[in-house]
């Protein structure tokens, strides 16, 4: 850092209180010149005899923002946090660090090592580091154990979640919250403490909250999670950590934290985790858009279809605090889709995920219908009825008619023509997909799908709007999947036709199951009913559009249905089940011999390995088509869809950021010995071959070491 150290931290005296002021713009991280101006400050206002007590606060409305990320990657420089750390903790005059802003990962554990905290009332705390796949490794799992109690540091560490300056003091992470100004509320505490006289607590020393705990809570979270948490370290490792805060010295526990922050930092699973943090902001950004085009103002909105997706999306709306309109055709669908909004509130009220007060103001919110009329006044209106052109275009001309004429029309259709439907208004560029996940008040993906005339202000406002209540929103481009159910259908396919080289279904699941994705395919499949599929092809048949003799079209699905085996609903699927519990069923094999026969597929065997290369190939080779035909944004995108959208692993970072960690030379060889003994279905796609020849990664950067 070029910054001086004495410019880094100021120093001031206030009649008997020193005060310490960080000033490392941008936001006073912890870079080596701000730590050495700390060092030089502690001591001079240890050696000041004036001095009888020091304020510690910073410039740049906040506080400390944690690690200096221009640092990262780096040789340490300068003194380390722990060296910061040891001048506050054992100082002989009280410190008080005055916390405004934000005080969240380093910033939070500089500030827990002093004596005491007095926070602005604005001020907002917390570790996130576990969204890295981090842990806190400045001494945050242990001082923070030691002062809330482990149930509130698990809470804290393992959400990584922000709280505020009230809730801080309740739980004891601060000493005093102040609306007044912050330095003299400071300098007059710090002054109190000085005149009480010490000795001045020490975090790292207290024991009257892990005395008592009960050790059965960290068997406990962990079995809870392990689930959730398969294939990352992290999340492990804080409960260890937390454990050892409650069982160990504070030294051997600051070690133990040491070392454990140190597995976090060299897992696999971590760079996937940062990958897809920085990911997400970045898909909520759109290439080329008009500056002045500015996000229009929701207020609020209408929803059509009170279905499975036309609740879930309203329910996300009310959550957000907008205001929303349920519009149906039958006061028998509208009373269905209501009593399914409330059931899933009384869910989340048993579960203690929302508070009674919180479902009564969301449902407070929510308003039904069965007049178009009632949509006049709506900002955004989100179509989410059936999957049918002639109905979404007909419910567009009315939208049109019946909505102000700057309201913007989203659909939430799954893979329809965005544009057809636009063309059925007198506004095109008003109107955009939005595309939505089930069930739509969970799922985190919002795939905004643009159409060809779809205005700026349009997309941004879409774009922002999806942010506020809650999504992650992508933008693509207008083609049949878009880019989350084009991908899809080529996994399934991919899938599909393994099976007719020799693999059984409930191998595929295994494999998938073992890369981390939640559930399998066909197990999943089964779970939504095959008839609804087996009608749409049926009907593509009959339209002459699904070509039964293709080497891609697998007839095994439509085998199953045929022999009355519609999935779980039905006893039976790719499976066969006992209630819910599904068992592998040796007449799939027959039915799959006879069509791997009838299509003289030649058979042989899979390891869970190769069937994972082979779905995850085809994926990324699809991904890069997608991007190279702009439908996508960037690769990150595609991976942020299929995270968010899909249950792709987190740890594995998304379909291209596992091609791109495989290496785009590994994924094309796949792709070309595909080719060549597949033909078409895995032609390479264009941009791979170019990155690869030009020895460059997805988003055209020189790879390290290539070329
Ligand atoms: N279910 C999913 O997993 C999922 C996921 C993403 C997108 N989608 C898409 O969302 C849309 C809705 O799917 P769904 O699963 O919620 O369907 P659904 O069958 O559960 O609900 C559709 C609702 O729309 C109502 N409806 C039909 N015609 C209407 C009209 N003219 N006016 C007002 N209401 C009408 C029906 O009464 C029904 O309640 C489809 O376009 C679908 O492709 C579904």
């Amino acid at each position: 850092m070029s910054q001086d150290p004495d410019t880094a931290v100021r120093y001031d005296v206030h009649g008997d209180v020193a005060v310490l002021t960080i000033d490392f713009p941008p936001v006073n991280a912890l870079g080596a010149a701000m730590k050495e101006g700390m060092v030089r400050r502690m001591r001079q206002a240890a050696e000041d005899d004036a001095v009888h007590a020091i304020v510690v606060i910073g410039d740049n409305d906040r506080f400390v923002a944690g690690a200096d990320i221009r640092e990262f990657g780096k040789p340490p420089r300068g003194p380390t946090l722990l060296e910061v750390q040891d001048l506050l903790e054992f100082s002989e005059k009280p410190v008080v660090c005055a916390i405004d802003g934000h005080a969240l990962g380093g910033g939070l554990e500089l500030a827990l090592a002093a004596p005491f905290r007095v926070a602005a009332s604005r001020a907002k705390l917390g570790l996130p580091e576990v969204n890295l796949g981090l842990l806190p490794g400045g001494g945050g799992t242990q001082r923070l154990t030691r002062i809330a109690g482990p149930e509130v540091a698990l809470d804290l560490i393992l959400s990584g979640k922000h709280i505020g300056a009230a809730k801080a003091k309740e739980l004891g992470l601060v000493d005093e919250v102040t609306d007044a100004d912050l330095l003299t509320a400071a300098i007059d505490f710090a002054r109190r403490k000085a005149d009480a006289g010490g000795p001045w607590p020490r975090a790292i020393e207290r024991t009257d909250k892990v005395a008592t705990a009960d050790s059965a809570l960290f068997e406990k979270t962990r079995s809870a999670n392990a689930k959730k948490w398969a294939g990352t370290i992290a999340p492990f490792r804080i409960v260890d950590c937390v454990e050892a805060a409650c069982t160990r010295s504070p030294q051997d526990g600051l070690e133990f934290e040491k070392a454990a922050f140190k597995e976090c930092l060299e897992a696999p699973s971590r760079a996937a985790q940062v990958h897809l943090f920085f990911a997400e902001r970045q898909a909520a950004k759109v290439e080329g858009l008009d500056p002045a085009a500015k996000p229009r103002d929701i207020a609020k909105v209408g929803v059509i279809g009170a279905g499975t997706m036309g609740g879930g999306i309203a329910m996300s709306v009310v959550n957000a605090g907008i205001a929303c309109v349920l519009l149906e055709v039958t006061q028998d669908a509208l009373d269905a889709g209501l009593e399914k909004v409330r059931g899933n509130y009384d869910i989340s009220i048993k579960r203690g995920s929302r508070s009674q007060a919180q479902v009564d103001a969301a449902l407070g919110l929510l308003t039904s219908t069965l007049d178009y009329d009632d949509l006049a006044d709506c900002d955004l209106v989100i179509e989410a009825v059936f999957e049918n052109m002639g109905v979404k275009k007909e419910i567009f001309g009315t939208l049109d008619r019946v909505t102000k004429p700057d309201a913007i029309l989203a659909s939430n259709t799954s893979a329809l023509d965005i544009d057809e439907i636009a063309a059925a208004t007198g506004r095109p560029e008003n109107v955009i997909g939005m595309h939505f996940f089930s069930p739509a008040n969970v799922m985190k993906l919002c795939e905004n799908v643009r159409g060809t005339k779809s205005s700026d202000t349009t997309i941004a406002t879409v774009m922002a709007f999806a942010k506020r209540i809650g999504k992650v929103p992508v933008l693509a481009g207008n083609c049949e999947g878009f880019i989350g159910n084009r991908i899809l259908k080529i996994y399934g396919q991919e899938a599909d036709l393994i099976l007719e080289q020799g693999a059984a279904p409930w191998d595929v699941d295994r494999a998938l199951k073992g890369f981390g994705f939640p559930m399998g395919l066909y197990l999943m499949r089964d779970m939504s009913g095959l008839d609804v599929g087996y009608r749409m092809r049926q009907g593509r048949i009959e339209a002459g559009t699904l070509d039964t003799s293709s080497p891609e079209y697998s007839p095994l699905a439509d085998r199953i249905v045929e022999a009355g085996r519609h999935g779980q609903k039905t006893g039976a699927g790719y499976y066969k089940y006992e209630g819910r519990d599904a068992s592998p069923d040796p007449a799939v094999l027959d039915m799959l011999r006879d069509v791997a026969a009838a299509k003289q597929v030649p058979q042989r065997r899979f390891t869970d390995e190769e069937i994972v290369e082979q779905i995850l190939a085809a994926m990324a080779n699809e991904g890069a088509k997608i991007l190279e035909e702009g439908i996508a944004q960037r690769a990150s995108d595609i991976d942020v869809t299929y995270v968010y959208g899909y249950g792709f692993p987190k740890h594995e970072g998304g379909p291209m950021f596992w091609a791109q960690r495989k290496g785009l030379d590994k994924l094309l060889e796949i792709v070309r010995a595909n080719h060549a003994k597949f033909g078409d279905r895995w032609k390479p796609a264009a941009l791979l071959e170019a990155r690869v020849a030009d020895g460059k990664d997805w988003d055209g950067k020189p790879i390290a070491g290539a070329g």
